[in-house]
């Protein structure tokens, strides 16, 4: 019964990486649509720049990590019951979050390694972090059509995600107090699981 319920749920590191890559996210949805529209003048363009960047360096490392332990870690299965397009939209979906957490960084960070103006990444003001090597030989007019193609399929990843988180929070919603199959506690912390479901 209780090895049932462990398998049942997400451990501990899972819940961890799911979390804060979210909340990580999440901010820097919020910090990409607000400083891009900036003018260039506006003081706070740049160091608003710097914690984008910085925030989704640490998205892209965390997402690295969490493919490399959730291959280590098999998913617990999906509850039963459930009718088989929305199994298959679920996994879709989950898998199309583990590609932009690792997409949207990346391109972001293949877009400022490209830019002509050469500007410097520094990591939370603690070092700075190196572009990729692969861009530096390019031609002006080269690096500029690389760094204008990444922008759109930067943005164009980032409004993905901003259309597919809301649908995950829905989807999650729904199992838990519609279907009522707690989906929802299986990647939350125990302690907190226990104590819902015991009202
Ligand atoms: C969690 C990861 C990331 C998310 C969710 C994200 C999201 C966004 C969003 C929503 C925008 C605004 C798009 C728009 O105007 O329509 C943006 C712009 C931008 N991002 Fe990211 N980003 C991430 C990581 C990065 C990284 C790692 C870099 C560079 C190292 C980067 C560099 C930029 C730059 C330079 C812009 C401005 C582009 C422009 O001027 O239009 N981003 N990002």
């Amino acid at each position: 019964m209780i090895r049932d319920d462990v398998q049942l749920r997400y451990g501990t590191v899972a819940m961890i990486f799911h979390w804060v890559i979210a909340a990580l996210l999440i901010a820097n949805i919020a910090l990409g649509l607000y400083f891009a529209d900036l003018p260039h003048s506006d003081p706070w363009k740049f160091e608003l720049t710097q914690w984008h960047k910085s925030i989704g360096l640490t998205v892209l490392t965390l997402s690295i990590l969490r493919l490399a332990w959730r291959l280590a870690h098999p998913a617990p299965p999906l509850p039963t019951g459930m009718y088989w397009g929305l199994r298959v939209a679920a996994r879709a979906s989950h898998y199309l979050f583990y590609f932009l957490i690792v997409a949207i960084p990346l391109t972001g960070w293949i877009m400022v390694s490209a830019s002509p103006l050469g500007l410097p990444t520094r990591y939370f003001h603690l070092f700075d972090w190196p572009n990729l090597w692969f861009m530096a030989d390019l031609h002006r007019d080269q690096k500029l059509a690389w760094h204008d193609t990444l922008e759109s399929v930067h943005n164009t990843l980032a409004w993905s995600a901003i259309v597919l988180i809301p649908i995950h929070v829905a989807a999650a919603l729904y199992h838990q107090f519609i279907r009522r199959d707690d989906l929802l506690w299986r990647m939350l912390p125990r302690r907190r699981a226990r104590l819902e479901s015991a009202q």
